[in-house]
């Protein structure tokens, strides 16, 4: 159940109670949906891309992607590619990555580089997205460099965090992230203290709403997680707090390593209290947050398809730690634990994704373990009037 910011006041970080309560009673089945069509139907999605990615604060990566001048990586949002760069004066910008000559990918992949050259026909641009060259053009008459630059894509940092947003008229970043008391909340990590040590994409042949969904829902994690993490994380130790569009949870417990017993021991800057289990997040529109006493996971998924999605994962670790001789294989070790229960997940939302197509499916009642379900679902499908 979402709570609107009269009904509830915005939680504020306490180290003894972290402010949050048990949730009592379950939430209401508030889905507007009739049917499972708003998980398959191009039209949706499509309608998704425009009033929901193309108009609010999307996570794109962290800071350290791009260190030095020069470095950049591509990311492509619906049928939107665009390049991070580093520029000269240090600044990380996002631009628009299609070419001003006929429309190709500028910029591949990831790296580091002065100019980048369109494959096509050879157009260059500066990392600040300037075109320095383009051939044979230059006697071209209505020709005017100045005029063909890539287009600069509005672009924030919060705690190291690249964020983006395509619409200009947009409120700034931290305008939504205070109103979702992540900055609070989160205070105590430090995050930008924090250094980027794995990031690995998964393809998941399913609706992009299923992965918030997913993981967002605590309800099943003594089930499907009996065998990975669940053990580690009891649901009786959950307190949470939702707000509209998402939620914070806050539990006692293991890490995300086998039987939740952490390689690192707490981020050294972390207060006591915080020295058990830790915290699980929703960041409207698509971002998983998973902050553990060892270490931070965070989660973004993005439709590629009505029924196929990318989920794309940062983990991130204190600085001092990557100096350890068996850094590496101890991080390898977070990796291979959250794709083992991922693959676990995975197997359910794809089963979830077929249960749409069945002419019996409509939502079902919910228990206290899925307010922040509740919430993904409000923000993404009954918000846009979906049926
Ligand atoms: S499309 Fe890029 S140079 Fe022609
Ligand atoms: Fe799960």
């Amino acid at each position: 159940m979402s709570t609107t910011k009269d009904e509830s006041p915005i939680l504020r970080y306490d180290p003894k109670t972290f402010g949050y309560s048990v949730i009592a009673d379950a939430p209401e089945v508030s889905q507007n949906h009739k049917s499972g069509r708003v998980y398959f139907s191009e039209e949706v999605m499509e309608r998704e891309i425009e009033e929901i990615f193309m108009k609010e604060w999307l996570l794109v990566g962290r800071a350290e992607e791009v260190e030095k001048a020069g470095d950049y990586f591509t990311h492509d949002v619906g049928d939107e590619p665009v390049v991070v760069t580093r520029e000269k004066s240090g600044n990380v910008q996002a631009f628009a990555n299609v070419c001003r000559h006929r429309g190709v990918k500028v910029a591949w992949g990831e790296g580091s580089t002065k100019y980048f050259s369109c494959p096509y026909h050879g157009w260059v641009y500066d990392t600040s997205g300037n075109l320095v060259d383009a051939q044979y053009l230059e006697k071209s008459k209505n020709f005017d460099k100045k005029n063909c630059s890539l287009p600069r894509i509005r672009t924030e940092l919060w705690e190291g965090f690249i964020f983006i947003n395509f619409d200009e008229e947009a409120d700034p970043l931290m305008h939504s992230l205070e109103a979702w008391d992540f900055p609070k909340t989160y205070e105590p990590y430090q995050m930008g203290r924090l250094k980027l040590a794995n990031k690995f994409t998964m393809e998941i042949p399913s609706n992009w709403k299923f992965l918030n969904e997913n993981l967002t829902d605590i309800y099943h994690i003594a089930v499907l997680h009996a065998a990975t993490f669940g053990p580690a994380q009891p649901l009786e130790g959950y307190r949470y707090k939702t707000f509209d569009g998402g939620y914070h949870g806050r539990f006692t417990g293991g890490t995300l390593v086998p039987e939740g017993k952490s390689l690192f021991g707490p981020i050294p800057w972390l207060p006591e209290e915080l020295h058990s289990g830790g915290f699980s997040s929703h960041l409207p529109p698509n971002v998983a947050w998973f902050p553990r006493f060892d270490y931070v996971s965070i989660g973004t998924n993005w439709p590629t398809g009505p029924d196929t999605s990318v989920s794309i994962t940062y983990q991130l670790f204190p600085e001092e730690h990557f100096s350890q001789p068996d850094f590496k294989e101890k991080a390898q070790q977070y990796v291979d634990f959250y794709k083992a229960f991922m693959d676990e997940d995975t197997d359910m939302i794809q089963a979830l994704q077929k249960g749409m197509k069945s002419r019996f499916y409509k939502p079902g009642p919910v228990s206290p373990f899925e307010a922040g379900v509740m919430g993904t679902i409000k923000h993404a499908v009954d918000d846009l009037g979906h049926e």
